[in-house]
């Protein structure tokens, strides 16, 4: 899953979780609701998307959300296990609520997500002030755990389950700007990748009814919405059989027996012309040419890929169990390249100094990144995780100010590639979808194109939610400068 910001740090998160003023105002909006809910994200989207299924579940049970913590009844906290970092994070900001809690001793702190599945009730006994732990798949549970925890007691629910998908839920949408959304298409990984928490934290993989999914795209849509990208960790690997779900809508013959990926994304990208697709995360193991192919024939399926390579040795991804070779993951990238030309976007999560990578293998890593070229990447050093297959089998020998000066290499690597490939972009003509004020200024919009790149521009009397064509004029390594153009 790819993360929300270019060159992601943990920090970033913070900054993710300070509302713009116009999400203020969603979430500050008042149903009359007695009760309130601060909920701070941590994480991949699938986090965020989730925090706005609790925010529905508790707005049904009295709950209204605010952006001001010292306002809140509730606090929830939904938590990242993926890196020792995202959990110390957690940890800290628990510290801080801790001196909010000596001043309003009823509010109550809940810890949600991936961090209270892997650590269970052990979080109780280690940060005294939480009085609720709910794993991914436990939130219907939660105006319950809450009634344990008003009379008296903790609550602990981390139970996974096999079919939970929410489906039914429509999301209250926290962290709006009204153009864009997260749609949650399945849960859980199958995987094992022997470096990942994921699998444990989130459970066995299930995918959602593409008609519950097709009726929420339909309704973002029609609430003004111009593009939702479709969230799980192996989106490639989606699969509903209808045999098993539904037999009655078989008879009735309404649907095709079995909906891949490639099916999914068609039924998406036919709601409309002007709604955007786009997904999250594609597996180099599962991504099939179909998907590609139907991602050329729409011109509204966004034009970028995330195919996290994590290692660029045949020998590492071996010991990754990623279920790839360096060969393989060349020739989907070839695939790509002649289905969908050199303008798509390619981007990926790379882990620098995985147990035994030598200095070869790690050069292994910033060779290919030259060969393929990405847009950008998320890029970490390994961190051991506790309960893994690699924590398990493998020892996390390679010193840690190795680890940091190879993930350094790799930085350097991909800001010159990213520069390179921004520069490509320059002197061409983007379609750009309008998602708001640029932050910098008022005089200035910005928007994606279809490569997921920032463009920003000269405001002229354009307004969020619009489609323009912006000449690009210059390029910072993040980000395109242009002006709107007039093109038909
Ligand atoms: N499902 C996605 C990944 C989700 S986790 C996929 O398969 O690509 C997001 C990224 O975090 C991963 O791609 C990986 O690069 C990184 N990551 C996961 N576990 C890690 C660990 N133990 N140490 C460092 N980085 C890790
Ligand atoms: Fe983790 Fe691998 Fe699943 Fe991604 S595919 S979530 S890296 S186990
Ligand atoms: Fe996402 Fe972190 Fe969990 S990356 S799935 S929130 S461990």
């Amino acid at each position: 899953m790819q993360e929300t910001q270019n060159l992601i740090t943990d920090l970033d998160i913070l900054d993710r979780n300070q509302p713009s003023e116009e999400v203020k105002a969603t979430l500050d909006s008042n149903s009359g609701n007695q009760r309130k809910l601060y909920i701070e994200s941590y994480g991949c989207q699938m986090n965020f998307s989730d925090s706005e299924i609790v925010a529905s579940i508790l707005h049904n049970e009295g709950f209204d959300t605010t952006s001001d913590i010292t306002q809140a009844d509730l606090i929830f906290l939904n938590t990242c296990s993926i890196r020792e970092k995202a959990e110390q994070t957690v940890r800290n900001r628990l510290n801080h609520i801790h001196g909010l809690k000596k001043k309003k001793p009823e509010m109550m702190v809940g810890i949600l997500g991936c961090m209270a599945e892997r650590l269970k009730t052990k979080l109780l006994e280690e940060e005294k002030i939480v009085d609720l732990v709910a794993g991914p798949d436990a939130y219907r549970d939660l105006p319950q755990l809450i009634a344990q925890v008003d009379d008296g007691a903790k609550a602990v629910n981390t139970f996974l389950s096999r079919e939970e998908t929410y489906a039914d839920i429509s999301p209250v949408r926290l962290n709006s700007n009204g153009v864009t959304a997260f749609v949650s298409i399945m849960r859980g990984c199958d995987n094992m990748c022997s470096f990942c928490v994921v699998p444990f934290t989130r459970g066995r993989e299930r995918s959602r009814d593409p008609h519950s999914i097709v009726a929420e795209a339909k309704n973002l849509f029609d609430q003004g919405y111009r593009e939702v990208t479709l969230l799980g960790q192996n989106v490639d690997s989606y699969k509903w059989s209808e045999e098993e779900n539904n037999k009655a809508r078989l008879e009735k013959k309404e649907v095709n027996r079995i909906v891949n990926f490639a099916n999914l994304l068609e039924m998406i990208a036919q709601i409309h012309p002007d709604l955007r697709v786009r997904f999250s995360t594609s597996h180099p193991k599962d991504i099939t040419d179909e998907v590609l192919h139907t991602m050329a024939r729409y011109e509204n399926i966004c034009k970028n890929i995330h195919l996290p390579i994590q290692s660029g040795s045949s020998r590492v991804l071996e010991l990754m169990n990623r279920g790839y070779s360096r060969e393989w993951y060349l020739d989907r990238v070839k695939s790509i390249r002649n289905i969908l030309g050199e303008d798509c976007g390619i981007t990926s999560d790379m882990i620098a100094g995985f147990c035994s990578e030598t200095e070869e293998e790690h050069r292994e890593t910033v060779s290919i990144m030259d060969e393929v070229k990405y847009d950008y990447s998320f890029m970490f050093f390994y961190s051991e995780r506790p309960g893994t297959l690699a924590a398990k089998k493998y020892a996390d020998d390679i010193p840690l100010e190795v680890k940091k000066r190879r993930l350094d290499e790799i930085i350097k690597k991909q800001s010159e590639i990213s520069r390179f490939r921004y520069g490509q972009d320059v002197n061409k003509i983007h379609k750009v979808l309008i998602e708001g004020t640029s932050k910098r200024s008022d005089e200035f919009l910005q928007g994606r194109n279809t490569a997921n790149k920032v463009v920003i521009f000269p405001r002229e009397n354009k307004n969020k939610g619009e489609y323009v064509n912006v000449m690009v004029e210059s390029c910072s390594q993040g980000t395109l400068f242009g002006k709107i153009v007039d093109v038909e």
